[in-house]
């Protein structure tokens, strides 16, 4: 089969310069996403996901944060090669960020209308009368209720979800073609989460962008996405489908939280049962990082990080127990 590549992370380290040392947050990081795809990103708290995010972006925390190599392809252009004025006209356009509080993402002095008709007004020449028709119309693509009255409203004047839907209805005349969605750690209301799954999906359908996904929960990896890429301490250790990773998963920390997800219907704080912590990231082990929690290491994997195993089409994990070669 033949895929449309969009974006081409390959080998992708981000790290924190601090004064005790080097924290490792990304460290090695390489991933495929095609067009229109949408790709999971799951992993325990501080595994790297976000920093991952921030980094396509261009937007890791300075000072301290870095990049320090690795390439990111996007639509055939390396993103690290950018300088900062053409990186902010690729965040405005190309790669949008939806974050689930959508106040910051407002301004509060505007109305809905303006902040809408803002795309159209710079870019073109278009009559008020065509710009407002536009602004309407992107306000029912993501299902606003009266949405000639919510034009003129101001983002004080609506509620969480319906703010929400208009940072979405901004990103859809931005036309992008990629959506970055982080969650947050914190567990939000079921209704308001399931919102905003469904505005991810219109704004996925109007546009026909790739999303990154970012979250703690499989069920809603279940729900959301095409395929799954696992990270654990700054790296990936497992990409594969969707229905790939669940029915054959391949590493041992995939299988242990899949192992701890009763039913993948149901929303669970699935990460906290795995025993033990993680290992720090400014002090890591030289071998494989998962081995003081994991039931199946042996010797090698104390002495060496292992390298990447193809198990099936579109499935790699990293874990020595795929060598069949030693
Ligand atoms: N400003 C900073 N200085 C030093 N280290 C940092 C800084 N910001 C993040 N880190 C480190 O980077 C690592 C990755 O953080 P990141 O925010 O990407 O985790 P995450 O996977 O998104 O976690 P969560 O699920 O809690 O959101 C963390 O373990 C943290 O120690
Ligand atoms: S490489 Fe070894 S320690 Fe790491 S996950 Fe595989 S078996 Fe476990
Ligand atoms: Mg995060």
């Amino acid at each position: 089969m033949n895929h449309d590549v969009l974006l081409e992370v390959e080998d992708l380290r981000t790290h924190f310069f601090t004064r005790t040392g080097v924290v490792k947050a990304v460290d090695g990081v390489s991933f495929t996403l095609d067009r229109g795809e949408t790709l999971g990103i799951v992993g325990e708290s501080g595994s790297g996901k976000s920093m991952t995010a921030l980094s396509l972006m261009r937007l890791v925390p300075e000072p301290g944060g870095r990049i320090v190599s690795g390439r990111i392809m996007f639509d055939g252009e390396d993103l690290l090669l950018k300088d900062s004025s053409e990186m902010s006209v690729i965040r405005g356009r190309e790669i949008c960020m939806i974050l689930q509080d959508p106040m910051t993402s407002l301004n509060p002095v505007l109305s809905i209308g303006n902040q809408l008709m803002e795309t159209y007004r710079s870019d073109e020449r278009h009559s008020s009368r065509d710009l407002w028709e536009r602004g309407v119309d992107l306000l029912r693509k993501v299902r606003i209720p009266a949405p000639e009255i919510r034009m003129r409203a101001f983002p004080h004047q609506m509620s969480g979800g319906m703010r929400q839907r208009v940072v979405g209805a901004i990103a859809i005349s931005r036309m992008p073609s990629l959506i970055i969605a982080d969650e947050p750690t914190t567990s939000l209301d079921a209704t308001i989460q399931l919102q905003y799954l469904r505005l991810l999906k219109d704004i996925q359908k109007e546009t026909g962008a790739a999303i990154i996904f970012i979250t703690h929960d499989f069920g809603i990896v279940a729900r959301m996405c095409d395929r799954v890429a696992v990270m654990y301490a700054g790296r990936i250790v497992e990409n594969a489908d969707v229905s790939e990773l669940f029915y054959n998963p391949q590493h041992p920390y995939t299988e242990a939280l899949l192992g701890s997800v009763p039913d993948l219907e149901q929303d669970v704080e699935w990460l906290t049962s795995i025993a033990g912590q993680p290992p720090n990231l400014d002090d890591m082990p030289p071998g494989c990082s998962f081995e003081p929690r994991c039931p199946y290491a042996f010797g090698r994997c104390v002495e060496e990080y292992p390298r990447e195993f193809l198990v099936a089409q579109r499935h790699r994990a990293s874990c020595w127990r795929l060598d069949d070669t030693g």
